[in-house]
């Protein structure tokens, strides 16, 4: 059993994409194995069928031969000529019925869908060898929020307050709109016009419009002036982004912009600069 859970485990680490040892192997084939099983268990369930209900059914109702085909008997088909063995004794006003039941074929799928709920069940829920999704689910995400640190701690670990640099790459400065847009919106305006924060878009700045400045102000906020700190929510190479991306919108002068608050501060940025349009 425990070399089940190994092999149902989404934990890449012991999961089946990681086969190391020939038993593992071993047991992977098993489950295939076990797969293909209960595939012919459906069709033999299909054939149990046929035979008990040729075993059941007085003999003057089955034709001892039947014309059809292995395939015709599986879907359950019979040609019009075969109608008059079909039709069954009862009438009324005249209206017969015809004898076609449920196609061995549809019969066999629901045969085997119960064999592999009874599997599922013990697997699952008796035993408790597999994860289930809320299980698996947990556990991926768990991986992710690894994945996600170990390439933070790469990428953006070098990044702080006294190395940032303004990004001027058109995916640089997307991403940061996409943070804007997310998050920064709601006080400082759809075109950073300025709402409850201010306009970031003139030259008037309270904290300062170098990157190095800007960067301080998003991570540490100001907290007693209504602007949070948002190092917990954003990462450090995700502040630069939105940093270089308010940098970028400098002059582009919005519709209703906010009056200037602050201190006027000249260029800070390369003036030639792509600017991404907010939409
Ligand atoms: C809840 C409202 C609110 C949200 C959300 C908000 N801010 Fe602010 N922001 C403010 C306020 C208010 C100020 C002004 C603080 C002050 O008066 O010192 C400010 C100031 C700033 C400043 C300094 C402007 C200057 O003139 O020096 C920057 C830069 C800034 N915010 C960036 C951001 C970014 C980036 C985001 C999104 C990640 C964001 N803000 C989200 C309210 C907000």
């Amino acid at each position: 059993m425990n070399h089940l859970v190994i092999l149902l485990s989404s934990d890449p680490a012991k999961s089946i994409w990681a086969i190391q040892s020939g038993q593992e192997l071993a047991l992977l084939i098993l489950v295939i194995l076990l797969l293909v099983g209960m595939v012919l268990v459906a069709f033999l369930a299909v054939y149990l069928m046929l035979i008990l209900r040729r075993a059941l059914v007085p003999p003057s109702v089955v034709k001892v031969v039947d014309p059809r085909s292995f395939w015709q008997r599986i879907a359950g088909l019979h040609s019009l000529s075969q109608e008059k063995d079909l039709v069954m004794e009862h009438a009324y006003d005249g209206i017969q019925e015809l004898d076609n039941p449920t196609p061995p074929w549809f019969m066999g799928l629901f045969y085997g869908s119960i064999v592999f709920g009874v599997i599922y069940l013990f697997i699952f829920h008796v035993f408790n060898v597999g994860d289930l999704q809320t299980a698996e689910y947990t556990q991926e995400v768990a991986m992710a929020d690894q994945q996600r640190e170990i390439y933070i701690k790469k990428v953006a670990g070098s990044i702080n307050e006294k190395t940032v640099a303004f990004l001027k790459e058109p995916k640089a400065l997307n991403a940061g709109k996409a943070l804007f847009l997310q998050s920064c919106v709601a006080c400082h305006g759809q075109q950073g016009q300025g709402g409850v924060g201010p306009n970031l878009t003139d030259e008037y700045w309270l904290h300062g419009s170098s990157i190095k400045a800007v960067y301080h102000t998003i991570t540490e906020g100001v907290p007693e002036k209504g602007m949070m700190s948002w190092k917990k929510q954003l990462n450090p190479l995700q502040v630069q982004q939105v940093a270089s991306f308010i940098l970028s919108l400098q002059g582009s002068k919005p519709a209703g912009a906010k009056a200037p608050q602050g201190t006027k501060e000249g260029p800070t940025i390369p003036v030639q600069t792509e600017k991404v349009a907010i939409r």
